[in-house]
This record gives structure tokens, sequence and C-alpha cells, in this order.
């Protein structure tokens, strides 16, 4: 068994500032890599900033990641990287600025290195130094070493060979004060995604579900609010964000299963956010797994019995405008993918993924 995680995780109320040292033993210069818009919003901007000005290291801003970052924003935050001379990252916002931040820092280390290499897999891992400073409850991208990319060429997401972990992250509750409802759902049943795909990987073990169900433990504590059975408090934002960075430890061993893989052609054709398109299939995932392992993980969160656990994720994702074209596109990138078919300890073979895709959601 393995367990590798080398994120230094910070996680309270204002770590960022509390910890600000943390950056200068990153570098001298930093290139902040984040989001148009919600980092000013929503307070972790300035935070970071804050914290550089404080520890007099010099700061440039690239503000132009999109939803699902493409292989032609990495290059240009490269570029900015590069005119700016940074010498390391600091990656503020959701799954899309985090995972754009790491394989900016790849391809800052790797100046001559054309666009090709970020899916070729010929370069070495080595990486600028990155901090991460989370601003949703789903992706967990602070602690795995994972970035997922959206293809044009090939109309859909996948994640680069390499692994770049950030070398520190500062998990702070509060950036989601703001945040719409819609985003926290969406991004809550992303980690929950995490955790059941996580458990039932061939690579899952002891260590990885131990990330998993304990994950899940946290993450089930905020139940209610998800349901919309009482206001979100600090401590459910806390909770949050602590489940979802969990998840990421466990994804970070096993990596994810057949939900994600079909979740990217809705993502990609539909514009349906990540955590409701992965959402979408997890109930029918859960409904393929093998008895024991499905138990263990409906009666840690507190459901009684799958169709329970269908009913809470249908209330949580509402409708999901998918259409038969996304579907039936899902399906085929799969169904003989052996590194979706064959990545779980319990195979669906196709008519177990049909059911997936077409009937158990
Ligand atoms: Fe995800």
């Amino acid at each position: 068994m393995r367990f590798f995680m080398p994120t230094e995780l910070l996680d309270g109320e204002n770590c960022v500032g509390k910890y600000s040292e943390k950056f200068s033993a990153l570098g001298k210069k930093a290139l902040i890599v984040t989001g148009k818009k919600s980092a000013r919003e929503n307070g972790s901007f300035e935070d970071v900033t804050t914290a550089l000005d404080k520890q007099g290291i010099a700061w440039t801003e690239f503000a132009e990641v999109e939803e699902n970052p493409s292989v032609e924003t990495v290059m240009k935050g490269r570029d900015a990287a590069i005119q700016s001379e940074a010498d390391f990252i600091v990656g503020i916002g959701g799954g899309s600025p985090l995972d754009a931040a790491k394989a900016i820092a790849l391809m800052a280390a790797h100046p001559d290195a054309g666009a090709d290499s970020l899916y070729g897999g010929d370069l070495d891992s080595e990486a600028l130094p990155m901090a991460a400073v989370p601003t949703t409850c789903g992706t967990g991208s602070e602690a795995t070493g994972v970035a997922v990319l959206t293809r044009h060429e090939l109309k859909t997401k996948g994640s680069i060979p390499y692994r770049i972990f950030p070398k520190v992250a500062f998990i702070d509750g509060k950036y989601l004060v703001d945040a719409p409802m819609s985003l926290i759902l969406s991004t809550a049943v992303d980690a929950l995604a995490h955790i059941i795909e996580s458990y039932f990987m061939l690579k899952a073990d002891d260590y990885s579900r131990m990330a998993a169900l304990h994950g899940l433990k946290v993450w089930t504590r905020s139940k209610p609010v998800l349901l919309g059975e009482r206001y979100i408090n600090a401590q459910d934002r806390k909770n949050l964000m602590c489940a979802s960075t969990l998840a990421g430890m466990a994804i970070a061993q096993t990596g994810t299963s057949i939900p994600h893989a079909l979740s990217y052609p809705l993502t990609y054709d539909l514009g349906i956010p990540h955590g409701k398109a992965v959402g979408y299939f997890l109930g029918g995932f859960l409904e393929a797994a093998p008895d024991e392992g499905k138990w263990e993980l409906l009666s840690t969160g507190g459901f009684r019995n799958l169709s329970e656990f269908k009913g809470f994720l249908k209330k949580l994702l509402g409708e999901v405008a998918v259409t038969e074209e996304a579907l039936n596109r899902g399906y085929e990138m799969v169904k003989d993918d052996p590194k979706r078919m064959e990545c779980s300890i319990f195979q669906v073979g196709h008519e177990g993924l049909r059911k997936i895709v077409y009937e158990h959601n």
C-alpha cells in the first residue's frame, strides 16, 4: 500500500494571512492564476495579495482562466509567467483555476516545450512551486497532482499525464460565504463522486479509503444544508471544504472512474457544471457496485438504502438537461476504453455501462 500526498494543508479561518510566510518559501515573484471575477469577489484575491505584500513578494496576475480551461489558456498563462519572471504560482479558485495553475507551473518550467507536450507525456514533472487556495468545495485539486483541461481538438476534457502537487494549500471555508447555493451543491456532489468512485478503484486501499470514508463522514454533517433544511453556517462551510480536500486526497491515490469519464461530453457539449454532470451517473454507478462496499458507503453517509441515496442525489441535482447525443458520445468514448472500464474492483461490461448511462440515474 502507498499513500502519497506531499502538499502541506493549512486549514482554518484566515489561514492565508496567518501563514503568509509560507509564500516566502516558494519564491520571490508570484504569478497569481485565477478566474475572471470570483477571487476578487470572495476575498481570496485580496487575502493572497495582502499576504504577498506583507512578505515583500512581487506579484502579477493572470486572471483569464475560463470554466473548464483550455490548453490555449494554459499556454497564455505560461507566457505570462515567463514575461513576469515568476518563480512560483499561486492558484486561486475552483478546479478550473487550480488545474490551470498546475499546468502553467509545469509549462513555465519547460519554456521551450510546445502545447503538444501537455498531453504528450514527454516532459519530466518538474514545475514551478505552487500554492493553492480553493474557493469551492468539490474539486479537491489542492490535494491532488491532477490537472484536467479541455481539449478542443478532441471535444472533451482529460487529465494531463503529469502529477503536479501544490507545495502548500490554504483551506478556508469563508471563501464560500457568497457562493451561490447552486455552486455549493454542484461542487459538493463532485466531492461525493470523488469519494464513491475512489472507494471502488483497483488502486484503492485502506489508506485511500481512510481519506474517502472520513471525507464522507465530514461531508454528511452538512447534508441538511444541502437538502435546504437549514441555513448554511461557518461550520458547514468548513466541513464541506474539508470533505472536498479529503476526497481529493483519496483520488490523488486512485484516480476517478466511470461517472467522471461519462461526464465530460455533458460538460463539453452542453455546458453542464462538472459536479452536476458527474452526479447524473453516480446513482447508477453505486447501484452496479458490489454490495459490501455499497453498504459501507451508504451507511457512512447516513442512507438507509440505495433508493434513498438516489432520491437525495436527484433533489440536490435538480433537473440535469442531458441530450441523447451527449449520453451516446459518453457511452461510446468509455465502452471500449480499458483505462475506464477496467479501473474498478468490479466490471460493469457494455450492458452495465448502458444501464448507468441510460437507465439508473
Ligand atoms: Fe471531479
